[in-house]
């Protein structure tokens, strides 16, 4: 792990055009899939993230063969010969239970160490195990490991409590080489979930419904390797966005889904920021103030909490008084404190903020708590004046691409210092 930190000196008019990386949440379940096709998976577009080899590290540690080259990432099945996914490669990364699924249906057997609570929240497992059980998995939890078997494994019907991401993503992907029909209902309709059907389609599943409540999986037998580019990240594009209005700037992001941003571009627009589509570019203007707006998170296609954090950097120098809810995690506001060190003026009651917006923030001495905390930090010191130190910066390399080059070339003024 890096201790690295960034030296930001904030004020600076950012300006010019930055291309969104492949998306990193979606990439992490295209990877564990690849466990399911028999020869090589190639796909393409995959961002250089450290989340990315931590997967990397859980395939090789089963018995793939996995290259990353420049944004290729190529993963041959042909040798696996282990199911264990010990405590140091979950610790590293929780979605490293993204293989639960696919090692189920691909080799009836794993086991995994059961991830704890992280900075955001406490974040059970009980909607993926619950899930499994219902396709007749048996589940076993001791001495911290979670143990499953596929015996007598079946297709049958999900009805999923919250519309989990993960949870969706491992039951298709359990459910894809099982007998007969599998129903998801209540399932998450993220972008992700869309992009890992067309993946698993292309290997020759039959799924329906990604992107609806309701997932269809008739059963096959096998599935085939192939290629697949995925999708641009939808969270890093929303930080450039917010980074233009932050800064005053003008900055065009390319590569985008703009449906996968909608939500994001109405709250721009909301609080008076000039935004246009041009095919897969938008591009985000600003002067002036920013006016206060409310937020609320919420599950696809609702305003993702992974911009939250961000948006609420925003929403500490707008024109009034902002309302920000977090619905989906329950402890989503460790930027908050950092940020008040910054002179932001946020109370906060229960899983609401209250942001009083001043005219500007202040350089300080700041810290990541979790990856999209950082993305936060990273922009408010952006935007304010004088200097500003952000530590654990490891945080933010676990899911932006080359984030310095891109945002010296739009003519921000920032330096990685590597801690000796
Ligand atoms: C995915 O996490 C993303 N990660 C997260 O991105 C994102 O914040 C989250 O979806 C919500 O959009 C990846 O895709 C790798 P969930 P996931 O299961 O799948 C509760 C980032 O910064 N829950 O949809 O783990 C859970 O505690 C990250 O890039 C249960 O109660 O999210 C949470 O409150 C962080 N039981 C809510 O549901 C379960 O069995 C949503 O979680 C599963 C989840």
């Amino acid at each position: 792990m890096t201790m690295d930190r960034y030296v930001i000196t904030g004020k600076q008019r950012l300006e010019g055009t930055i291309r969104t990386s492949g998306a990193k949440n979606a990439s992490l379940p295209l990877m564990a899939a690849a466990i399911l096709a028999e020869g090589t998976t190639v796909l393409q577009e995959i961002p250089h993230l450290t989340d990315i080899t931590s997967m990397a590290d859980v395939l090789v540690s089963l018995g793939c063969k996995v290259t990353l080259d420049h944004n290729e990432c190529s993963i041959d099945t042909s040798a696996l010969n282990d199911c264990i996914v010990d405590e140091t490669l979950m610790r590293k990364m929780r979605a490293s239970n993204l293989i639960l699924g696919p090692m189920l249906a691909r080799n009836g057997r794993v086991k995994i160490s059961r991830p704890g609570g992280c900075a955001i929240g406490t974040r059970p497992m009980d909607q993926h195990i619950k899930g499994l059980q219902e396709l007749g998995v048996t589940i076993e939890e001791r001495h911290g490991y979670i143990e499953a078997r596929a015996d007598k494994m079946r297709g049958g019907e999900i009805y999923f409590d919250i519309p989990s991401v993960g949870a969706t993503e491992n039951l298709m992907m359990a459910a894809v080489l099982t007998e007969g029909t599998t129903l998801i209902r209540n399932a998450a309709r993220e972008p992700e979930i869309v992009d890992l059907q067309n993946l698993l389609n292309k290997m020759g599943a039959k799924i329906r419904g990604a992107g609806t409540h309701v997932i269809r999986i008739d059963g096959v037998h096998k599935l085939t390797s192939t290629e697949h580019t995925v999708i641009p990240d939808r969270i890093e594009a929303g930080t450039h966005m917010v980074a233009a209005v932050m800064t005053g700037g003008d900055i065009t992001v390319e590569n985008i889904i703009p449906e996968h941003v909608s939500p994001i571009i109405a709250k721009l627009h909301q609080g008076g920021a000039e935004v246009t589509q041009n095919g897969d570019s938008v591009r985000v203007r600003h002067n002036g103030k920013f006016k206060a707006v409310d937020i609320k998170t919420l599950v696809y296609p609702g305003f993702p909490t992974d911009l939250q954090p961000q948006f609420l950097a925003l929403l500490t120098i707008a024109d009034g008084t902002s309302i920000v809810t977090e619905t989906i995690f329950e402890n989503r506001f460790q930027h908050v404190a950092e940020l008040r060190r910054m002179g932001a003026k946020i109370t906060i009651e229960g899983r609401t903020a209250v942001i009083h917006g001043r005219p500007n923030l202040e350089g300080a001495f700041v810290e990541a708590t979790d990856l999209r905390a950082g993305a936060a930090l990273f922009l408010a010191a952006l935007a304010a004046e004088d200097g500003t130190v952000l530590e654990r910066i490891d945080h933010i390399d676990r899911g932006y691409e080359d984030l310095e080059r891109k945002y010296r070339e739009i003519g921000a003024k920032l330096q990685r210092v590597v801690k000796q």
